[in-house]
């Protein structure tokens, strides 16, 4: 048989799109063509089926090779078609059988020397292949991965030479059955954190109600470890949001590590991401990090460090819970639904409120500060409420918080309980020897400097969250 077609997938942002994989053989002066795929590719992939083959002792055909990779206009990853194009050669030029090959997706890396290497977003082209109804060949690296999906059908392979003696039916490859093992979950735990009980109130309130949280703070007083905390107070995932959120990690530039499925994931990006970093793109699109916060915490430290421009992107992503990304070459949608949680000193030099008392910026400069820098943020935290407006967590049971009870403590802050005492998360300072919490200078009352009307809008805007959602978000900012 001069002509062998063979089933793949090719990654469009989250889409495993279906992909054929025909070869033809014809007579005429050796060549080997490959269609559908961009010039470096083609050379790449051409290069590395012909030595895989010979290494692992076939015939390479001296014949005229023509593989057509349809539908044409194929994102720029040539890596995984190896796999399928040097099957198909081999069933083209009659060493293999071509019975039954309509029932394989086949995707996979080849190495020179015919051994498998891993592809990226193996669980987004499983879900795909469940869809079709087919059985799955991948790589043994992305095999607990691909076979996340319920009644996938996934069948590692290490090398060229297995997956050739599987279609011959000499040695069958074992079916992956092992689901992901349970482990525990080990979050950072809350109850690190000493003294700061209006902060970790305030925290407790966004993980019963998804809010957004901007935590302000001099130095050293535990913002980045308190946010660094609330992964581990959220309820547990639910089936579809493991899913969800280990489809997006398979798909990005770094892959899913298995052994974290189940956990919510804490994204901390530093200050100097681009928007492109923050929300995704390149010409093949590839999620950012507001996507691979899916269903757990986006932490942004630092918060008027941020390029502007950059914090506006931000705020579509968090009224619709995704993001579009449209390239002249494709487009592709990435789904979005994260936590916000921001931190930010409270003036410029950063120690307003401070127990050293080091500050020395005037109320106009400080002031001046948070006008400059908490529009943004404010802006955010509107939107980010209209989208999780009436969208309350469900009370599961959360880890880490060993010695509350977050069930009854985080339904309470839905059902008013304490509402009033609920988000006046006034950091406190800390002193670095020593047990005892120190206060800071103006801890209760009103800095006569501070003029801390977004602290008290904060704290208002969550206790009224907290009052059943019957607050007006004109009312921000608003005493
Ligand atoms: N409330 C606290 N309880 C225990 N350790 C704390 C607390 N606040 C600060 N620390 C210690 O101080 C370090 C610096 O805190 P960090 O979270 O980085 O502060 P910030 O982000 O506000 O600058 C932490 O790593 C932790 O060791
Ligand atoms: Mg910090």
């Amino acid at each position: 048989m001069a002509l062998a077609v063979l089933y793949t997938r090719a990654l469009a942002g989250m889409q495993a799109l279906p992909v054929t994989v025909e070869v033809h053989l014809a007579n005429g002066l050796p060549s080997f063509t490959i269609v559908g795929l961009p010039e470096a590719e083609v050379k790449e992939a051409r290069d590395r089926v012909r030595a895989a083959l010979q290494n692992a002792r076939f015939e390479f055909p001296a014949r005229h090779i023509t593989v057509n990779l349809a539908p044409a206009d194929l994102p720029n990853e040539s890596g995984r078609f190896d796999l399928p194009i040097a099957i198909g050669i081999l069933v083209a030029t009659g060493q293999l059988p071509a019975d039954g090959l309509e029932r394989f997706e086949l995707a996979g890396e080849l190495a020179l020397a015919g051994v498998l290497r891993p592809v990226r977003g193996a669980l987004a082209m499983s879900l795909g292949v469940t869809r079709a109804r087919r059985a799955f060949v991948v790589p043994s690296e992305n095999a607990p991965e691909a076979a996340l999906v319920e009644g996938a059908n996934v069948y590692p392979a290490r090398t060229l030479l297995e997956v050739c003696r599987h279609i011959a039916g000499e040695e069958l490859l074992a079916r992956y059955s092992d689901g992901p093992r349970p482990t525990a979950i080990l979050y950072a735990d809350m109850c690190d954190v000493r003294g700061q009980t209006h902060a970790k109130r305030a925290l407790e309130i966004a993980a019963a109600g998804s809010h957004s949280v901007l935590m302000i703070g001099p130095p050293g007083t535990g913002k980045t470890m308190l946010a660094s905390r609330l992964p581990g107070i959220l309820p547990p995932m639910t089936q579809d949001e493991a899913l969800a959120s280990a489809a997006i990690q398979s798909v990005g530039s770094q892959g899913f590590d298995v052994a974290r499925w189940r956990q919510r994931p804490y994204r901390a990006p530093h200050h100097t991401a681009s928007a492109v970093a923050l929300v995704g793109g390149g010409s093949d699109p590839r999620p950012g990090e507001i996507s691979m916060a899916m269903h757990g915490v986006l932490f942004l430290d630092e918060l008027p460090e941020f390029d502007r421009r950059v914090l506006e992107v931000l705020r579509e992503p968090l009224e619709s819970g995704r993001v579009s990304v449209s390239r002249a070459a494709r487009q592709a949608e990435f789904p979005a639904e994260f936590q916000l949680v921001a931190a930010m000193n409270p003036c410029a030099c950063g120690y307003l409120g401070h127990y050293s008392g080091r500050c020395r910026c005037t109320p106009d400069q400080v002031q001046r500060y948070k006008d400059a820098h908490l529009g943004a943020a404010a802006r955010s935290h509107r939107r980010a409420d209209r989208s999780t407006r009436g969208s309350g967590r469900p009370h599961g049971a959360g880890g880490g918080w060993r010695k509350l009870k977050r069930d009854s403590r985080a339904c309470g802050a839905c059902a008013n309980e304490n509402a009033r005492t609920a988000g006046q998360g006034q950091l406190e300072a800390r002193r670095g020897r020593g047990r005892r919490p120190l206060r800071p200078r103006f801890r209760g009352g009103r800095h006569p400097a501070a003029g801390d009307r977004e602290d008290r809008a904060l704290g208002t805007w969550l206790s009224s969250r907290a009052q059943g959602g019957a607050h007006d978000r004109r009312s921000w900012r608003v005493r």
